[in-house]
């Protein structure tokens, strides 16, 4: 496997990385335009910030939140709330342009009705990263994570259902979206410090939208 930090995603192509788990190349790339003004009216309402681990680590990755349950995290635990805690009112709704695309992603890569409740948004600059972890704080684990890539690229790290299981590598470039469900639902994932190779669009960031039916 070659890992291409630069070029442009195979668009129409799908890497599968399990039985029931791969990436859709560039499928997002005809919503671009419509998913940033989007996006942009999201951070006003819910801006990105920091948040605490349970460790009490400082995260790299910034984020926020849409729609019904917003995925945070505390000296308490990781837990999804329906408000936004840095204001205490609800998160933004998810925008029509999200859904759409959250849609017909699950179900080109095998998974029809596909309904979440939870939209993910992390920043990762130059030096973010995402260590290696499962996506257990769901309580419908039936659904599958849809993924979705924009600005600067990523070393995506795909392993197994143990932490210390072999794992995969690959990029996710803009507009790739990476889908895992069914047997392949609960395996260890994880993004590698991002270096810093602006986007056109949107220069040393790499925003990801992660979508998720939590209740
Ligand atoms: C996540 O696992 O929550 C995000 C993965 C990514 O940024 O690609
Ligand atoms: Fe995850």
């Amino acid at each position: 496997m070659t890992l291409d930090l630069f070029g442009a995603s195979d668009t129409g192509t799908y890497d599968r990385m399990g039985s029931a788990a791969g990436i859709l190349r560039g499928f997002a790339l005809p919503d671009v335009d419509a998913l940033l003004p989007a996006l942009a009216d999201i951070q006003a309402a819910s801006p990105f910030r920091h948040m605490i681990t349970p460790g009490g680590f400082t995260m790299s990755v910034a984020l926020s939140n849409c729609e019904t349950l917003g995925w945070t995290s505390d000296r308490f635990g990781y837990r999804y709330s329906r408000v936004d805690p840095s204001h205490g009112r609800p998160w933004p709704a998810m925008p029509a342009v999200f859904l759409r695309l959250a849609q017909r992603a699950a179900a080109a890569a095998g998974f029809d009705g596909f309904a979440p409740d939870a939209c993910l948004i992390n920043r990762y600059v130059p030096g973010s990263r995402l260590s290696l972890h499962q996506d257990k704080n769901e309580v419908d684990s039936s659904a599958p994570i849809v993924s979705v890539s924009l600005g600067m690229a990523a070393v995506f790290v795909f392993g197994g259902h143990a932490r210390t299981d072999k794992c995969f590598r690959t990029s996710l470039l803009h507009g790739d979206v990476a889908v895992w469900g069914g047997e392949d639902r609960m395996r260890y994932h994880g993004v590698l410090p991002m270096v810093d190779a602006p986007h056109p669009l949107l220069g040393s960031q790499r925003i990801n939208l992660t979508f998720r039916k939590a209740a």
